[in-house]
């Protein structure tokens, strides 16, 4: 991987982010939380540009009617059709196949990866130093 300085960290404000063209793809920096992730702008579904996505939290719930915030900020809401991706590692949280009218087996499993769709949005290596965002491309 060829490592690229995109921007000083400045330039990229908290809570918002930025489009490069690295290597011919386009690549959005995000800045959450203090930390900077790097993702395709391109979601895995049908190529909605990421940065226009909704910075969120994930949502949970341990039992009816008591719901929990975490990551806050750290999980990207597509424009197009609302899909859920995890900045850190590009994870989707939507799973098509649940959307089928039809009967299934019932089972009680761990709700973190009952969650997790099949989807998986391209992400990038990030390094801060001296004040510059490198991604690795
Ligand atoms: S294009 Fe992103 S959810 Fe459909």
């Amino acid at each position: 991987m060829a490592r690229h300085i995109v921007a000083r960290t400045s330039e990229i404000p908290a809570g918002g982010n930025k489009v490069f063209g690295l290597e011919g793809r386009d690549i959005v920096v995000f800045h959450v939380n203090g930390e900077f992730f790097a993702l395709l702008n391109r979601c895995p579904h049908e190529g909605a540009p990421l940065e226009k996505a909704a910075c969120v939290a994930r949502l949970t719930s341990p039992e009816p009617g008591i719901y929990q915030r975490d990551r806050v900020g750290e999980m990207l809401r597509c424009p197009w059709h609302g899909w859920e991706f995890a900045m850190r590692n590009g994870q989707s949280w939507f799973d098509p196949k649940r959307f089928r009218i039809r009967s299934y087996p019932v089972a009680v499993e761990s709700g973190a990866e009952l969650q997790k769709g099949p989807y998986v949005a391209e992400t990038f290596p990030v390094h801060i130093e001296d004040n510059y965002v490198i991604v690795e491309v």
